[in-house]
């Protein structure tokens, strides 16, 4: 299958020598300044934890009792969609997707939601401008503060399905979870945070099942393309061969950015201030809906350190001389794949997931996992992450230039799947945006709409938590295929994988 990104003329940046240089030299006093204080930090704290006071976990239930008289039937609310964190970097590209594509109260009838009525409003007329679409401005807003139990009701009470980017999610978004649960409220979120998604499923998950409420969850860059893609790879491999997914290999060629929202995500952990996993007889990702344990597991089987490529790809044009890195959410990724495989309850019982992220060469590769390391440990101590979120990280809304989003960035994931039988299929999965805001946006909104437009069409044929490739599989991918995503999958037989190989 010829790469997308070739194509369109992309490829992921090479550092340069000095660079390279540059990173090797800053090694030593990393060692020496940066790699002790964020250890003597660390184990100052667990020293100290018996007699610092408890960081306070995040509430999980808010109490509020709803009675069946509260409730409206879905088809009769007002809103398809509400979209909750409108007035955050990746909330507002949600918006502006939503207003795009789909224009104001035409197809789709949406709504908007935050906790001040003064960003809502500025977010209408800057996207009524940007769009030139006048009708952006009458779009109907909803305040909730997601802090003040008394405000939630509204968010959920007339919406089909509430689209969420409120986040760090372990802090604001469990009473989102609880009210869309209690209410009957289809729900997607861009969440990555599983420890936090697997109490949510320990807590909420039978309250669900009785409302009928579909909580789609992680339906954002973290993991929706790898999940599907998984979802193809294996159907590939069915219609041709009867054969079964074994193992899935993905190889992540990517350029873009964070918005604030994330690093603000990623300190809440550091800082301990997230929802631990729950205790739970086993993974509550394994849990069925019957509550019994799901016979399909899935195992994670990534990279630790930097190596020369080995994909079917290697020897083609652009890929010669490729290294590969490990990828910083591929624990989340195969995380989300496992839910999917257990729920869809299809292919090999026992299946292994590995992700590599893909550079230009071997110093881009050091560069970058190096790199990761050194801002990783940086941010173990409060000198120098307190430098990092002054001077380097993007603030809490912000994030990557819309130039840089639309000309720049993209994500594409390169998917080998191998059957029991031998036989192989490949997938390529191509977003030619910046996929971690922009699409991440874009998947949000057509998720949502798959529940709020398309309830009767998608596999998740009753309440509880879902992953978006068992939850929306097919009809997720049509809509996205639809607003802009390209796919590609073929299945190869065994007969041939052994030609290719001699
Ligand atoms: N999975 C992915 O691929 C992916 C990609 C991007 C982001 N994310 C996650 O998405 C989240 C948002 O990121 P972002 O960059 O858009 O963040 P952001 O710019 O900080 O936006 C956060 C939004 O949440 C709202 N909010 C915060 N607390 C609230 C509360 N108590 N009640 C109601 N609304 C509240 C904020 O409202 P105010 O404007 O009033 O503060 C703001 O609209 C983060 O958790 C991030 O990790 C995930």
């Amino acid at each position: 299958m010829p790469s997308p990104v070739t194509q369109d003329g992309r490829t992921v940046p090479s550092v340069s020598a000095a660079t390279f240089l540059a990173t090797v030299a800053s090694l030593p006093v990393w060692a020496l300044t940066v790699l002790p204080l964020s250890l003597f930090y660390q184990a100052g704290k667990v020293i100290m934890k018996p007699v610092l006071p408890k960081a306070e976990q995040p509430r999980l239930d808010t109490g509020y009792h709803v009675s069946d008289s509260d409730i409206l039937p879905r088809r009769e609310r007002k809103y398809d969609m509400v979209v909750l964190g409108a007035t955050g970097f990746t909330g507002r590209l949600a918006v502006r997707h939503l207003a795009k594509t789909y224009g104001v109260n035409k197809s789709v009838k949406w709504a908007i939601a935050g906790r001040s009525e003064a960003k809502l409003d500025k977010v209408k007329r800057e996207l009524a401008d940007e769009l030139d679409i006048q009708e952006v401005e009458s779009i109907d807003t909803i305040i909730v503060d997601t802090t003040r139990t008394s405000s939630m009701p509204a968010l959920v009470k007339q919406a089909r399905c509430v689209a969420t980017t409120a986040g760090p999610f372990a802090l604001f978004g469990s009473p989102v979870v609880e009210f869309c649960a209690k209410f009957g409220t289809h729900y997607v979120d861009i969440t990555g945070e599983s420890d936090w998604v697997k109490a949510m499923i320990m807590k909420w998950g039978e309250t669900a099942q009785k409302s009928g409420a579909r909580l789609v969850t992680f339906c954002g860059h973290d993991s929706v393309p790898w999940d599907l893609s998984v979802m193809k790879l294996q159907e590939a491999l069915q219609k041709e061969f009867k054969d079964d997914l074994t193992s899935v290999t993905f190889w992540d060629e990517a350029v873009g950015g964070a918005p604030g929202g994330t690093i603000a995500t990623l300190f809440s952990a550091v800082d301990g201030k997230s929802v631990k996993a729950p205790h739970a007889d086993f993974d509550p990702f394994l849990r069925l809906m019957n509550g019994e344990k799901s016979e399909y597991v899935c195992r994670s089987d990534g990279p630790t350190w930097i190596h020369k490529s080995k994909s079917p790809w290697d020897d083609t044009g652009a890929w010669f001389g490729r290294w590969t890195t490990p990828f910083i959410m591929a624990q989340v990724n195969g995380a989300v794949v496992r839910w999917s495989h257990a729920l869809r309850e299809q292919g090999s019982k026992s299946l292994t997931y590995t992700e590599f992220a893909v550079t230009k060469d071997f110093k881009t590769a050091f560069v970058n996992h190096v790199g990761l390391i050194i801002v990783g440990s940086m941010m173990l101590n409060p000198l120098t992450s307190g430098l990092l979120k002054k001077y380097v990280f993007p603030k809490v809304g912000e994030g990557p230039s819309m130039k840089n989003m639309e000309d720049k960035h993209y994500l594409c994931i390169f998917g080998e799947g191998i059957g029991i039988n031998g036989n192989r299929a490949e997938s390529i999965m191509y977003f030619d945006k910046d996929a971690g805001c922009l699409e991440t946006s874009r998947m949000l909104v057509e998720s949502g709409l798959c529940l709020a437009l398309e309830e009767d069409k998608v596999p998740a044929k009753h309440g509880g938590f879902w992953p978006p490739a068992a939850g929306l599989g097919n009809v997720l991918l049509k809509r996205l295929l639809e607003t802009g995503t390209s796919f590609e999958a073929r299945a190869i037989s065994e007969a041939s994988v052994r030609h290719s190989l001699e």
